[in-house]
Protein backbone atom coordinates (compact mmCIF):
# COMPACT_ATOMS: atom_id res chain seq x y z
CA UNK A 1 0.00 0.00 0.00
CA UNK A 2 1.18 3.63 -0.56
CA UNK A 3 2.12 5.52 2.01
CA UNK A 4 -0.49 8.02 3.08
CA UNK A 5 1.08 11.34 3.42
CA UNK A 6 -1.71 13.74 4.97
CA UNK A 7 -1.70 17.39 4.64
CA UNK A 8 -4.28 18.79 7.09
CA UNK A 9 -5.07 22.41 5.86
CA UNK A 10 -7.69 25.56 5.92
CA UNK A 11 -6.18 28.28 5.27
CA UNK A 12 -8.00 29.93 8.00
CA UNK A 13 -7.30 29.70 11.87
CA UNK A 14 -8.82 27.92 14.60
CA UNK A 15 -11.30 25.83 12.49
CA UNK A 16 -9.88 22.14 14.29
CA UNK A 17 -7.04 21.36 11.64
CA UNK A 18 -4.49 20.63 14.87
CA UNK A 19 -7.23 18.67 16.41
CA UNK A 20 -8.18 16.81 13.14
CA UNK A 21 -4.46 15.78 12.39
CA UNK A 22 -3.46 14.91 15.86
CA UNK A 23 -6.72 12.64 16.57
CA UNK A 24 -6.41 11.45 12.82
CA UNK A 25 -2.74 10.65 13.67
CA UNK A 26 -4.08 9.19 17.26
CA UNK A 27 -6.84 6.71 15.24
CA UNK A 28 -4.35 5.38 13.13
CA UNK A 29 -1.47 4.80 15.50
CA UNK A 30 -4.16 2.65 17.72
CA UNK A 31 -4.86 1.02 13.95
CA UNK A 32 -1.10 -0.32 14.66
CA UNK A 33 0.60 2.58 12.05
CA UNK A 34 3.55 4.47 12.93
CA UNK A 35 2.39 7.49 12.34
CA UNK A 36 4.51 10.85 12.24
CA UNK A 37 2.74 13.92 13.00
CA UNK A 38 4.40 16.71 10.95
CA UNK A 39 3.95 20.10 12.44
CA UNK A 40 3.99 22.79 9.88
CA UNK A 41 2.93 25.57 11.99
CA UNK A 42 4.69 27.99 14.13
CA UNK A 43 2.82 28.12 16.89
CA UNK A 44 3.72 24.70 17.48
CA UNK A 45 0.62 23.46 18.84
CA UNK A 46 0.81 19.44 17.89
CA UNK A 47 3.47 18.49 20.18
CA UNK A 48 1.87 20.26 23.10
CA UNK A 49 -1.60 18.96 22.31
CA UNK A 50 0.08 15.45 21.53
CA UNK A 51 1.91 15.83 25.43
CA UNK A 52 5.28 16.49 24.19
CA UNK A 53 7.80 19.42 24.31
CA UNK A 54 6.75 22.04 21.60
CA UNK A 55 9.71 23.51 21.90
CA UNK A 56 11.64 20.85 20.87
CA UNK A 57 14.24 21.11 17.57
CA UNK A 58 11.25 19.64 15.09
CA UNK A 59 10.31 20.79 11.50
CA UNK A 60 12.24 23.51 10.93
CA UNK A 61 15.53 21.45 11.74
CA UNK A 62 14.36 19.04 9.05
CA UNK A 63 13.43 21.77 6.49
CA UNK A 64 17.16 22.89 7.34
CA UNK A 65 18.80 19.68 6.47
CA UNK A 66 19.55 18.11 9.51
CA UNK A 67 17.92 14.73 11.74
CA UNK A 68 15.59 16.02 14.51
CA UNK A 69 14.38 12.66 16.17
CA UNK A 70 11.00 12.83 16.27
CA UNK A 71 9.21 13.14 19.25
CA UNK A 72 7.26 9.88 20.78
CA UNK A 73 3.34 10.50 21.91
CA UNK A 74 2.57 7.04 22.47
CA UNK A 75 2.37 3.48 21.12
CA UNK A 76 3.03 4.06 17.50
CA UNK A 77 2.92 8.19 17.24
CA UNK A 78 5.57 10.55 17.30
CA UNK A 79 6.00 14.38 16.55
CA UNK A 80 7.78 16.69 14.61
CA UNK A 81 7.17 19.72 16.26
CA UNK A 82 6.49 23.37 14.87
CA UNK A 83 8.17 26.65 16.01
CA UNK A 84 8.68 30.29 15.56
CA UNK A 85 12.10 29.18 13.53
CA UNK A 86 9.25 28.22 10.98
CA UNK A 87 9.12 31.80 9.74
CA UNK A 88 13.16 32.60 9.29
CA UNK A 89 14.46 33.68 5.86
CA UNK A 90 16.21 30.02 4.93
CA UNK A 91 12.57 28.22 5.59
CA UNK A 92 10.73 30.98 3.41
CA UNK A 93 13.18 30.65 0.27
CA UNK A 94 13.00 26.74 -0.26
CA UNK A 95 11.76 25.22 -3.04
CA UNK A 96 7.83 24.32 -2.82
CA UNK A 97 8.90 20.42 -2.84
CA UNK A 98 11.61 20.64 -0.46
CA UNK A 99 9.34 18.92 2.32
CA UNK A 100 8.67 16.44 -0.03
CA UNK A 101 12.32 15.75 -0.51
CA UNK A 102 13.07 15.80 3.20
CA UNK A 103 10.30 13.34 4.55
CA UNK A 104 11.25 10.66 1.58
CA UNK A 105 13.96 9.09 3.80
CA UNK A 106 11.75 8.69 6.71
CA UNK A 107 10.15 5.36 7.87
CA UNK A 108 6.46 5.41 8.82
CA UNK A 109 3.61 4.23 7.65
CA UNK A 110 1.31 7.46 7.80
CA UNK A 111 2.52 11.34 7.58
CA UNK A 112 -0.05 13.80 8.83
CA UNK A 113 1.60 17.41 8.09
CA UNK A 114 -0.51 19.75 10.15
CA UNK A 115 -0.71 23.43 8.16
CA UNK A 116 -0.97 26.76 9.94
CA UNK A 117 -3.27 29.28 9.31
CA UNK A 118 -2.47 31.61 7.05
CA UNK A 119 1.00 30.90 6.15
CA UNK A 120 0.41 29.94 2.77
CA UNK A 121 4.44 28.99 1.70
CA UNK A 122 4.38 26.56 4.87
CA UNK A 123 0.91 24.91 3.78
CA UNK A 124 2.31 24.53 0.11
CA UNK A 125 4.99 22.88 1.37
CA UNK A 126 2.54 20.29 3.13
CA UNK A 127 0.68 20.29 0.07
CA UNK A 128 3.42 19.22 -2.42
CA UNK A 129 4.66 16.80 0.27
CA UNK A 130 1.41 14.95 0.68
CA UNK A 131 -0.76 12.84 -1.26
CA UNK A 132 -4.14 13.58 0.12
CA UNK A 133 -5.48 16.44 1.91
CA UNK A 134 -8.16 17.18 4.21
CA UNK A 135 -9.21 20.77 3.58
CA UNK A 136 -11.08 21.61 7.06
CA UNK A 137 -13.94 24.16 7.23
CA UNK A 138 -16.05 25.05 9.98
CA UNK A 139 -19.51 27.20 9.22
CA UNK A 140 -19.05 29.97 9.31
CA UNK A 141 -18.23 31.93 5.69
CA UNK A 142 -14.76 32.92 6.48
CA UNK A 143 -13.70 29.37 6.80
CA UNK A 144 -15.18 28.01 3.80
CA UNK A 145 -13.74 31.03 1.91
CA UNK A 146 -10.55 30.01 3.12
CA UNK A 147 -10.88 25.99 2.26
CA UNK A 148 -12.37 27.57 -0.40
CA UNK A 149 -8.97 29.01 -1.75
CA UNK A 150 -6.89 25.40 -0.57
CA UNK A 151 -9.46 23.49 -2.94
CA UNK A 152 -8.62 26.18 -5.53
CA UNK A 153 -4.66 25.65 -5.08
CA UNK A 154 -4.90 21.79 -5.59
CA UNK A 155 -6.76 21.84 -8.03
CA UNK A 156 -4.79 24.25 -10.43
CA UNK A 157 -1.76 21.93 -9.23
CA UNK A 158 -3.21 18.91 -10.56
CA UNK A 159 -4.47 20.36 -13.44
CA UNK A 160 -0.93 21.98 -14.25
CA UNK A 161 0.33 18.36 -13.79
CA UNK A 162 2.51 19.45 -10.46
CA UNK A 163 3.46 17.52 -7.77
CA UNK A 164 1.45 16.94 -4.66
CA UNK A 165 -2.09 15.87 -3.23
CA UNK A 166 -4.10 14.05 -6.10
CA UNK A 167 -6.92 13.16 -3.92
CA UNK A 168 -8.82 15.45 -1.33
CA UNK A 169 -11.76 15.75 1.06
CA UNK A 170 -13.57 18.49 2.61
CA UNK A 171 -13.73 18.05 6.69
CA UNK A 172 -17.33 20.00 7.93
CA UNK A 173 -15.23 20.93 11.75
CA UNK A 174 -16.94 21.66 15.09
CA UNK A 175 -20.23 20.50 13.51
CA UNK A 176 -23.61 20.86 15.93
CA UNK A 177 -26.48 20.66 14.48
CA UNK A 178 -28.36 22.23 16.87
CA UNK A 179 -26.93 25.51 15.22
CA UNK A 180 -28.79 26.74 11.60
CA UNK A 181 -25.64 27.93 10.21
CA UNK A 182 -23.87 24.32 10.70
CA UNK A 183 -26.94 22.92 9.00
CA UNK A 184 -26.76 24.84 6.46
CA UNK A 185 -23.26 24.12 5.60
CA UNK A 186 -23.55 20.51 4.31
CA UNK A 187 -25.94 21.54 1.74
CA UNK A 188 -24.09 24.61 0.67
CA UNK A 189 -20.58 22.49 0.14
CA UNK A 190 -22.63 19.72 -1.69
CA UNK A 191 -24.01 22.61 -4.53
CA UNK A 192 -20.34 23.97 -4.73
CA UNK A 193 -18.36 20.86 -4.79
CA UNK A 194 -20.55 18.09 -5.89
CA UNK A 195 -17.93 15.63 -6.69
CA UNK A 196 -15.26 16.46 -3.34
CA UNK A 197 -16.38 14.12 -0.13
CA UNK A 198 -17.86 15.52 2.48
CA UNK A 199 -16.30 14.07 6.22
CA UNK A 200 -17.86 15.75 9.52
CA UNK A 201 -16.01 16.16 12.34
CA UNK A 202 -19.06 17.08 15.20
CA UNK A 203 -18.22 19.43 18.09
CA UNK A 204 -17.10 17.13 20.69
CA UNK A 205 -15.92 18.56 24.27
CA UNK A 206 -13.84 15.26 24.51
CA UNK A 207 -11.85 16.40 21.19
CA UNK A 208 -11.46 19.95 23.20
CA UNK A 209 -10.36 17.98 26.52
CA UNK A 210 -8.21 15.42 25.08
CA UNK A 211 -6.48 18.56 23.95
CA UNK A 212 -6.56 20.48 26.92
CA UNK A 213 -4.84 17.31 28.80
CA UNK A 214 -2.51 16.69 26.39
CA UNK A 215 -3.09 13.34 25.75
CA UNK A 216 -3.78 11.71 22.10
CA UNK A 217 -7.23 10.81 21.41
CA UNK A 218 -7.67 7.29 21.70
CA UNK A 219 -5.69 7.21 24.67
CA UNK A 220 -7.87 10.00 26.23
CA UNK A 221 -11.26 8.26 25.19
CA UNK A 222 -11.39 5.76 22.60
CA UNK A 223 -15.45 5.85 22.77
CA UNK A 224 -16.42 9.49 21.53
CA UNK A 225 -18.29 10.73 18.81
CA UNK A 226 -15.12 12.56 17.73
CA UNK A 227 -12.89 9.44 18.10
CA UNK A 228 -15.55 7.36 15.79
CA UNK A 229 -15.55 11.07 13.60
CA UNK A 230 -11.85 10.66 13.30
CA UNK A 231 -12.26 6.83 12.66
CA UNK A 232 -14.53 7.17 9.63
CA UNK A 233 -11.62 9.77 8.08
CA UNK A 234 -9.02 7.42 8.79
CA UNK A 235 -11.25 4.45 6.62
CA UNK A 236 -11.69 7.33 3.80
CA UNK A 237 -7.96 8.11 3.54
CA UNK A 238 -7.08 4.47 3.34
CA UNK A 239 -9.65 2.93 1.24
CA UNK A 240 -10.77 5.98 -0.45
N1 LIG B 1 -14.62 19.01 16.87
C1 LIG B 1 -14.34 19.81 17.89
N2 LIG B 1 -15.12 19.81 19.00
C2 LIG B 1 -14.84 20.62 20.03
N3 LIG B 1 -13.83 21.49 20.06
C3 LIG B 1 -13.01 21.54 19.00
C4 LIG B 1 -13.21 20.70 17.86
N4 LIG B 1 -12.25 20.97 16.96
C5 LIG B 1 -11.48 21.93 17.51
N5 LIG B 1 -11.93 22.28 18.73
C6 LIG B 1 -11.39 23.32 19.61
O1 LIG B 1 -11.30 24.52 18.84
C7 LIG B 1 -10.09 25.20 19.13
C8 LIG B 1 -9.27 25.35 17.84
O2 LIG B 1 -8.93 24.05 17.40
P1 LIG B 1 -7.54 23.76 16.68
O3 LIG B 1 -6.40 24.29 17.45
O4 LIG B 1 -7.54 22.32 16.33
O5 LIG B 1 -7.75 24.64 15.35
P2 LIG B 1 -6.66 25.03 14.27
O6 LIG B 1 -7.38 25.20 12.98
O7 LIG B 1 -5.55 24.07 14.29
O8 LIG B 1 -6.16 26.43 14.82
P3 LIG B 1 -4.89 27.26 14.28
O9 LIG B 1 -5.34 27.90 13.01
O10 LIG B 1 -4.59 28.24 15.38
O11 LIG B 1 -3.77 26.29 14.05
C9 LIG B 1 -9.41 24.40 20.21
O12 LIG B 1 -9.74 24.95 21.45
C10 LIG B 1 -9.98 23.00 20.05
O13 LIG B 1 -9.99 22.28 21.26
MG1 LIG C 1 -3.48 24.40 14.43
Amino acid sequence: MIQPRIAVAARKGGVGKTTVACGLASVLANLGKRVLVVDLDPQSNAGYLLGTDPTAPGTAELLSGNSPTPLEAGLGLYVLPGGPDLTGHNIQALDPEDLADAVAPLDYDVLIFDCPPGVEYLERLALVAANVALVCTDAHPLAVMGAGRVLSELKLRQQKGRKGASRWALVLSKIDLRRSMDQALDKQLALTYPSIERLIVHQDSALAWAGAERMPLMQYEPTSKGAKDLQAIAHWVSNG
